[in-house]
Order: structure tokens, then C-alpha cells, then sequence
């Protein structure tokens, strides 16, 4: 197959990490044959320092022409301490879904037998957890119109909304995951409070009957917050809008045993991003220090999801998989007093595995 990629590297250690999700990316591509083109392009607070702006036209159009883009991360601390800054790195990744039209972020949890202890829950909760969020990504409060202050600046105001086509097509695509996997669909809301959460509800109820073999149960934010850590592995498929999405995720990523681990990928209507669910992590940006596998799994994710190959996408995962067991880890996930291993270590390390297989 002919690929190409458009490489996003983003802020603090993204440029890193997609580093090595590049090399294995093109490992894996030669391995089996396919051509593969990419180019890189600007976003965030390394785009706002050359142009001005985090999510320049140049940048999109070379998305829209691209097979996938690889992402890094967004977000620089000298605008998190500015909450008057008019232009935020945030605004350049949130342009991006919007003009992509990634309106599913689909974010899957598993565990690695050999870092079950690194997990702050009990091994016997955690070992098998195996859920996918589907994060609504498009609307909700991050999107919704009006947001602001009033005029004496005293009052600030976010808008929550969801349309019956936007809420839909996300339900849809959280009922199709069920289907392929253990047949359950937690959607999870606040419609004990929310107006969008009850259309969200009302929406599933009727849906429902479509998909008979799929339990549904529906569960408050709240409730889920707790559920997730003291039952992981009583999800299966959970669906939920923007901000739950993200709060959940971060939160589910614990389980893991680290951040580091966990990839999504944001699908739509035109082209489709991977990127790991961490952020840029500006305390180590540059040091080679940072866990490259979050990105590297994305682009596992990248090839089983945009490419439709999955035998590519499972000897990603496999050769994770390995290093860790091995041992190849970097500071994070290593063991106390045992060695641990650069970024660029651990990628070497998964391009040697992969060309050897
Ligand atoms: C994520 C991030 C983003 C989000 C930020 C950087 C805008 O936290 O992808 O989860 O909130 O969606
Ligand atoms: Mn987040």
C-alpha cells in the first residue's frame, strides 16, 4: 500500500515521542512492503512562536491531503500561567478536531501483565481490565457557543450543547464497538442535572431496540468516577460526551499503571489523528526521558484504524508488549534500583524487535 502521514510533533516532548512512533512506523511499513510518505507541520505553542497562530492553514491543509496524522501534544506552561493569553497552544488541537470533523476519540484501556504492580489499585481489580471510552470530541461545553465574560468581566459563562445528529452518530459508533466486543454499553452522563445528558438518554432509548444484543446501562459521571477504579473490569464500552470523556480517561489511565501507555485515536469525517491521551509534560521536554509508548501504540492504533492492517498494528503492539516485559522501560515504569532507558533507547529497542521478527 501506498501511506502517508502527516507528523504533528506539537510541544514539550512531543517532538520526542513522535520520533520514535515514526521509526517504528517506518519499520513496520518496510517490513511489509508499503510505501510511506510523511511530512511534518507545526501545531501549538510551536506554531503560535513561527506564525501566530496554533493550528495554521498550512498544517491543516497537509492533514487533509494526509492518510493519518500522527499527533504529540499540546500545551505550554508559559500559557497556563497567562489565563489572559488571546492565542492558547489548546486552541490549535481544538481547531484541528473541529475542522477534521473528529467527532469520536476512541480511547482503549488494557493492562500489561508485568506492570500490574505498578498500578496504585489492587492487582486483583485490575489485572484484565480491558474497556474502550468513546469520548465524544466535537461539541459539548468545549464548543458550545456563547463563552465568555460579561462586559465588567465579573461573570464568566461556558455553554453545554449537543444536537440530536451529534449525539447520534456517537452512540452509533459506541453500539457498533459493543457489538464487536462484550456486548455492553455504559453511557455515562449527568441527566440527573443536565438538559443534554436527558437528550443523550433519550437518544440511547430509542436507539436501543436497533441493537438487541447489546446490554445498555447508563450511569451518573459521578458514579462512574468511583465505579472505574473500584470495578474496572466491569466495562466494557463506556460512551460519553467531551468533558467526562476526558476527565474519565486521564483517570482510567491510572490503572494502567502509568500515562504513558495509553493511545486513542480520533476518527470523523476527513482524515484521523493518533495521539497519546498524555500531555506534553514540559519538565521533560528535550531530556529523552519520557515514555515513548503512549505514541508508539497510537500508531498501532494509526494502522489498524486508518490503514486497515491489522497484522501491522498487532506486531506494534506485540513488540510493546515485549519491551516491557523485558524490561526496556523508561523512568516511569521502571523498578526501583533496576536500569531504566532513554526514549530513544526504547524506540531502537521496538525497530530492532520488529525488523527481527
Ligand atoms: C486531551 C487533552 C485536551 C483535551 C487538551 C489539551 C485541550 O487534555 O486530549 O485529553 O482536553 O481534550
Ligand atoms: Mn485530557
Amino acid at each position: 500500500m501506498e501511506l502517508s502521514i502527516a507528523v504533528l510533533p506539537g510541544d514539550g516532548i512531543g517532538p520526542e515521542i513522535t520520533d520514535q512512533a515514526l521509526k517504528i512506523t517506518e519499520a513496520v511499513a518496510k517490513k511489509f512492503g508499503h510505501s510511506l510518505e510523511h511530512e511534518h507541520a507545526l501545531t501549538g505553542a510551536a506554531a503560535i512562536d513561527k506564525t501566530g497562530n496554533p493550528y495554521p492553514d498550512e498544517t491543516h491543509e497537509l492533514c487533509m491531503r494526509s492518510d493519518a496524522v500522527l499527533f504529540g501534544a499540546i500545551g505550554d506552561p508559559k500559557y497556563d500561567n497567562d489565563p489572559n493569553a488571546k492565542v492558547r497552544p489548546e486552541q490549535g488541537l481544538l481547531a484541528m478536531r473541529k475542522k477534521l470533523g473528529l467527532y469520536a476519540n476512541i480511547r482503549p484501556l488494557t493492562t500489561f501483565k508485568s506492570l500490574i504492580h505498578k498500578s496504585p489499585l489492587r492487582q486483583d481489580l485490575v489485572d484484565g481490565a480491558d474497556f474502550v471510552c468513546i469520548r465524544e470530541l466535537t461539541g459539548g461545553i468545549y464548543f458550545g457557543r456563547p463563552q465568555g465574560r460579561t462586559e465588567d468581566q465579573n461573570t464568566a459563562y461556558d455553554t453545554c450543547v449537543y444536537t440530536r445528529e451529534e449525539i447520534e452518530r456517537i452512540l452509533k459508533l459506541g453500539f457498533e464497538f459493543a457489538g464487536k466486543r462484550r456486548k455492553k454499553l455504559t453511557v455515562v452522563d449527568k441527566a440527573n442535572v443536565l438538559a443534554t445528558s436527558r437528550l443523550w438518554r433519550e437518544i440511547t432509548q430509542e436507539m436501543a431496540p436497533q441493537y438487541p444484543d447489546i446490554k445498555v446501562e447508563y450511569m451518573f459521571v459521578d458514579n462512574a468516577a468511583m465505579q472505574l477504579i473500584q470495578w474496572p473490569k466491569n466495562f466494557d464500552v463506556m460512551v460519553t460526551e467531551n468533558m467526562f470523556g476526558d476527565i474519565l480517561t486521564d483517570e482510567a489511565s491510572v490503572i494502567s499503571g502509568s500515562l504513558g501507555l495509553l493511545p486513542s485515536a480520533s476518527v470523523g469525517i476527513h482524515t484521523s489523528v493518533f495521539e497519546p491521551i498524555h500531555g506534553s509534560y514540559p519538565q521533560a521536554a528535550g531530556k529523552n526521558i519520557a515514555n515513548p509508548c503512549a505514541t508508539i501504540l497510537s500508531a498501532a492504533m494509526m494502522f489498524e484504524y486508518a490503514f486497515d492492517l491489522h497484522e501491522e498494528a498487532k506486531l506494534i503492539t506485540d513488540a510493546v508488549e515485549q519491551s516491557i516485559e523485558k524490561g526496556i522501560v523508561t523512568e516511569d515504569l521502571a523498578n526501583e534500583g533496576e536500569k531504566n532507558y532513554s526514549t530513544s533507547d526504547v524506540g531502537d529497542w521496538i525497530v530492532n524487535y520488529i525488523k527481527s521478527y
